[in-house]
């Protein structure tokens, strides 16, 4: 009777975990899962203080060593014996072969959303849009000039080809043409802060810095991105620009580092 309540309950277990692994699979309500998922652990629960209770056993057992040949009636006792046990082992045999297969059914109903994760996001974090080549736009698609900004003025731009891309979007300055020569002062820094990835918007141009309003992360433009102060720990990544020959601005690769906040895999 106790083996059979023991049974019941990881039958209630494997029946627990196969509804929920049928209401995940047709997407249907979340109360239906919750509600097979504490069928199979109540049920769970329940065999495992079961086998504990009763089928553990819990005597000591000697064995007395008999000196052979031993009597006749002795011998019809003990093949009496070993068949009781015979029948003892079968039927626990079958409740741990239950035991097997519960254990099977809810390994299987926690391994079934994994499906959930959906694609690998490959090297997708380490890269953005931008590539050699592609032309410096505003958020409407306008390509920007090299007369376009004042001096100490800023501007977000995107890749032409990406625009709205959150991993691309940058932010152009322009600063005195004697602190940034080569590119007539303009340069472009990542607009995801490298603390918790909230957009740097604001340019103090008096002190050349870019700031985050959300902890107050401050990078020096003319040095490359450094952390001046606040909880970011490292700088803000530099896109390599250039001016082409119609007067466009122009990236010349993508971000030297990965964007963003940092992450377990950036060494
Ligand atoms: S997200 Fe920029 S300082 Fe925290």
């Amino acid at each position: 009777m106790k083996e059979r309540l023991v049974g019941g309950a990881l039958m209630l277990a494997i029946v627990g975990s196969a509804l929920f692994i049928a209401a995940y699979v047709s997407g249907g309500a979340r109360i239906y899962e919750g509600l097979a998922l504490a069928l199979t652990a109540g049920a769970l629960s329940a065999a495992a203080a079961g086998w504990a209770l009763w089928l553990l056993p819990d005597e000591r057992v000697a064995d007395r060593i008999v000196t052979y040949p031993s009597r006749a009636a002795e011998r019809r006792a003990q093949r009496g014996e070993f068949r009781t046990g015979v029948r003892a082992i079968s039927r626990s045999r079958a409740v741990v072969r239950l035991l097997y297969a519960a254990l099977g059914a809810c390994a299987a109903a926690l391994v079934v959303p994994f499906r959930s994760l959906g694609p690998a996001p490959g090297d997708a974090l380490f890269h953005t849009r931008w590539r050699k080549g592609a032309r410096l736009a505003r958020g409407d698609g306008r390509a920007v000039r090299v007369d376009d900004l004042e001096i100490d003025s800023a501007l977000t731009v995107f890749p032409a080809d990406a625009l709205g891309d959150p991993q691309s979007q940058a932010m152009l300055l322009r600063v005195p043409e004697r602190l940034a020569p080569a590119t007539r002062g303009y340069m472009v820094y990542s607009k995801l802060c490298t603390h918790a990835g909230c957009p740097v918007a604001l340019y103090r141009a008096a002190a050349k810095e870019l700031m985050c309003p959300c902890h107050q992360s401050v990078f020096n433009v003319l040095d490359n991105g450094a952390v001046v102060a606040g909880p970011a720990d490292h700088a803000l990544p530099r896109l390599p620009i250039e001016i082409a020959q119609d007067g466009t601005l122009i990236a010349t690769s993508d971000f030297p580092q990965p964007v963003g906040p940092s992450f377990w895999e950036r060494g």
